[in-house]
């Protein structure tokens, strides 16, 4: 049997328990990962207790109430509040989701709140997602076209305007990338569910006229092809979309370009 023994440094460790208010009618007990670049200490989970009289009902109001009223250190992201940024995406109770949209009393308690797996951490529930945006930049997100510029918009019929539908609503999260077991072991190579969803969503796009140097960019063993079909991507996503799909439809691409 493999054992598999985390080195010293990665192993979280019981952290602080924050005062539990009294008399206080409904209190939700939050357990968060914490861990600083600059104290040279191992991570930790500290634990708070949310008055839920005095804050709103997302999970994200919850960790506002933490910041502004328990402690001020807590790190996160956060941008809009209503699911349009992704800069809130963090694993919720087991799963990667958007703070501002995950209501407090759609998880078990006491909640445990930790970053984007498999990601380098910048500070508490701040993840880096530099190398996230290399791979974004890698697939040319934008229009390509050598058609004379029109007079105005880029006009599409109602049927290709359809065909971006689940596509175009993507926020790049990257609560799906982070949920992907392929990505966990290939992230050097393997540009994820997200980032192959906005690959698609160009590809897809009728006024597009890069198509063929965009599959070609992507018939690569490990971009495309480490997608090995196993869903998490599509089951956590939560703008509801289907980056597996996305991927298979690539993949379709690639096979009708031979024949
Ligand atoms: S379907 Fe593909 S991209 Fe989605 S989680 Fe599975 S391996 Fe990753
Ligand atoms: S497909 Fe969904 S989970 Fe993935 S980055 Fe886009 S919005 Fe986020
Ligand atoms: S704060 Fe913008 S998506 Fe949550």
């Amino acid at each position: 049997m493999i054992q598999m023994i985390l080195s010293r440094n990665l192993r979280v460790k019981q952290g602080k328990i924050w005062p539990k208010p009294q008399n206080v009618a409904k209190l939700t007990e939050f357990r968060i990962y914490r861990w600083s670049p600059d104290d040279n200490e191992n991570p930790r989970i500290d634990t708070y207790f949310v008055d839920r009289d005095a804050c709103g009902p997302m999970i994200l109001d919850g960790l506002l109430y933490i910041k502004n009223y328990i402690d001020q250190t807590l790190a996160l992201r956060r941008s809009c509040r209503e699911g349009i940024c992704g800069s809130c995406a963090m694993n919720i109770d087991g799963s990667n989701s958007l703070a501002c949209t995950k209501g407090m009393d759609e998880v078990k308690y006491p909640i445990r709140i930790y970053p984007l797996p498999s990601m380098p951490v910048i500070k508490d529930l701040v993840p880096d997602l530099t190398h996230f945006y290399a791979q974004h930049q890698v697939i040319e997100p934008w229009l390509q076209t050598t058609s004379p510029m029109p007079e105005k918009e880029w006009l599409q019929s109602r049927e290709d305007r359809q065909r971006l539908n689940g596509l175009y609503e993507c926020i790049l999260c990257a609560c799906c990338q982070t949920s992907c077991p392929s990505y966990w072991w290939n992230s050097d190579r393997y540009l994820g569910p997200a980032v192959l969803l906005q690959a698609y969503r160009w590809i897809a796009d009728s006024r597009d006229e890069a198509r063929g140097e965009r599959l070609n960019n992507l018939e690569d063993p490990f971009r495309l092809y480490r997608c090995h079909t196993i869903i998490n991507c599509a089951q956590t996503c939560p703008k509801g979309l289907n980056p597996a799909k996305a991927i298979a439809e690539i993949k379709s691409l690639m096979i009708e370009r031979r024949f």
